[in-house]
C-alpha cells in the first residue's frame, strides 16, 4: 500500500507511511543511521513549534520513556510525565531540561500502575492542572515478570500495561476532544510490542490463573492494548480523538531483566545485534506517530521502525476467530472495551461526535488503514 506523496522535509518523493526506508535496510546495530526521536521532531519541523499543545506521557522513568519526553518537550508543548515517586519524577525532569531545547513547562505526576485508584487519581490531578490534552503516550510496561497480580487482583502484566492505561485513557478522554482542534486532532499512542503477533487476550481467564507463561502474559497485554487503540479510532476517532499502535523496536533496557540470558544471546550477535536499537532511536516511531503530520486524522494503525506495519495487525484476532476469518476483529475489540470497563469500573465514555459502536462496526469505519486498502 503506497501513500507516496511530496516529502516535508526532502526534495524527493518519498513513501510518506515510510519515510526512513533505506536506513532500516542495513541496519547496523545501536547508533547506525536509523532516526532518533529528535530527528523525527526535526523532520517534522515542530522544535518549539507546539506552545498550544500539552501532552502526556507514562514510564518517561525508563529508558524509551526518557527519550520520548525529551523529544516532546523540545516542539515547546507542556509535557507531562508520570513517576512511581516524586523524587525519580524530579530526577527525570532535570534530564530532559538538561537535554531539551524546548521551553515549555514540564509537570510531574505520581503514579503507581499496580493500583487503579492511583491511576484514577493522577488522572484527576492532570484534570486539575490542564482541562485539555492532546497527545496521551501510554509508555509505561513491565516485561515479561514472574506471576504476579495488581492490588486490584488482576494478573500483572494484563493489569499493568492495558488496565491501567486503559483508565487513563477512558479518565482523559474528555480532555482529548477539548484538546482536538480542525488543524490538530488529538492522538493517544499506544505503546506495544511485535510480542503481540499470534497470541490474543483469552477472555476465558484474563488472568492467566492456568498454566501461566511470562511471554504470552506479555503478549496478551500487548494485543489488549492495540485493540484498545483500534476500538477507540473506530468510536471516538469522529470526535476528534484518533488512536495508534506503535513497535519500539529492541532496546537494552530493565524491560529484559527477567528474559533468559539464553533469549538474549540473540540480541549480542549477528541479525539480532544489528536490529538493537539505542533509546533515542527506540523511541523514535513513538514520537513520529505522535508528531507525524501523516498521521493527521487518522488511526488505528500499528507501526514500527517509524513505518506503516498494519499487516501484522491482522495476526491479532482472538483464537475463535481463526474459524471464521474476521479480518477487523471489531468483536473481539468490542468485547475487550466492555470488559475493561468492567475491571477498572469506569463509566462509556459518552461524547458528542462518537460514532455508536454499532455503527463505527456496521459503517466499515474502523480503521483507516483498512479503508485506504479498500481504496
Ligand atoms: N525495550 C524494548 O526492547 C521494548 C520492545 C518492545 C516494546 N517495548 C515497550 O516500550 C515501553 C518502554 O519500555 P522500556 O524499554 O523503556 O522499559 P523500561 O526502561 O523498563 O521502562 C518502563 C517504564 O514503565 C514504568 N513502570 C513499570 N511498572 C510501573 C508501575 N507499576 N507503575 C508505574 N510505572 C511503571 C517504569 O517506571 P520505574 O522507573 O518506576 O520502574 C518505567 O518508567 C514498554 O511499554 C515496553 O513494553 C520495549
Amino acid at each position: 500500500m503506497g501513500f507516496f506523496t511530496e516529502s516535508p522535509f526532502a526534495s524527493s518523493a518519498v513513501d510518506l507511511e515510510n519515510p526512513y526506508y533505506e536506513q532500516h535496510v542495513n541496519a547496523r546495530g545501536a547508533g547506525d543511521d536509523r532516526p532518533t526521536a529528535l530527528q523525527i521532531v526535526a523532520d517534522n519541523r515542530v522544535f518549539n513549534e507546539w506552545h498550544d499543545k500539552v501532552v502526556l506521557i507514562t514510564g518517561a522513568t525508563g529508558e524509551i520513556g526518557l527519550e520520548t519526553a525529551i523529544a516532546l518537550h523540545s516542539t515547546g508543548a507542556h509535557v507531562f510525565i508520570t513517576a512511581r515517586h516524586l523524587c525519580q519524577g524530579k530526577a527525570t525532569m532535570w534530564k530532559i531540561l538538561t537535554r531539551s531545547s524546548g521551553n515549555g513547562p514540564i509537570d510531574i505526576l505520581e503514579l503507581e500502575m499496580e493500583s487503579l485508584d492511583s491511576v484514577k487519581k493522577a488522572a484527576d490531578e492532570f484534570l486539575k492542572r490542564s482541562p485539555t490534552l492532546n497527545i496521551l503516550i501510554n509508555n509505561a510496561g513491565i516485561c515479561e515478570v514472574p506471576k504476579g497480580e495488581t492490588r486490584d487482583k488482576f494478573e500483572s502484566h494484563f493489569g499493568i500495561n492495558h488496565l491501567a492505561h486503559f483508565t487513563l485513557i477512558t479518565k482523559l478522554l474528555p480532555a482529548l476532544k477539548a484538546g482536538s482542534s480542525s488543524s490538530f486532532k488529538s492522538r493517544i499512542v499506544q505503546v506495544s510490542s511485535i510480542d503481540h503477533q499470534n497470541v490474543s487476550v483469552d477472555f476465558n481467564d484474563i488472568n492467566f490463573t492456568s498454566g501461566y507463561n511470562a511471554f504470552i502474559a506479555y503478549a496478551r497485554s500487548k494485543t489488549a492494548m492495540i485493540w484498545t487503540a483500534n476500538y477507540i479510532n473506530s468510536v471516538y476517532g469522529t470526535a476528534g480523538v484518533h488512536a495508534l499502535s506503535v513497535h519500539p523496536g529492541m532496546v537494552w533496557s530493565r524491560h529484559q531483566q527477567h528474559i533468559a540470558p539464553d533469549v538474549l544471546k540473540g540480541w549480542t550477535f549477528g541479525y539480532g545485534a544489528s536490529q538493537v536499537k539505542s533509546p533515542e532511536q527506540g523511541a523514535a516511531t513513538t514520537v513520529w506517530a505522535a508528531v507525524g503530520k501523516v498521521w493527521e486524522g487518522r488511526g488505528g494503525v500499528y507501526l514500527m521502525d517509524c513505518r506503516f506495519a498494519g499487516g501484522t495487525h491482522y495476526l491479532s484476532i482472538a483464537p475463535e476467530e481463526f474459524n471464521n476469518f474476521h479480518p477487523r476483529g471489531w468483536q473481539t475489540e468490542e468485547r475487550l472495551w466492555r470488559l475493561s470497563l468492567q475491571c477498572t469500573g469506569m463509566p462509556e465514555p459518552f461524547m458528542d461526535g462518537m460514532t455508536p459502536p454499532f455503527q463505527a462496526n456496521n459503517l466499515g469505519l474502523r480503521n483507516d488503514w483498512v479503508i485506504m486498502e479498500d481504496a
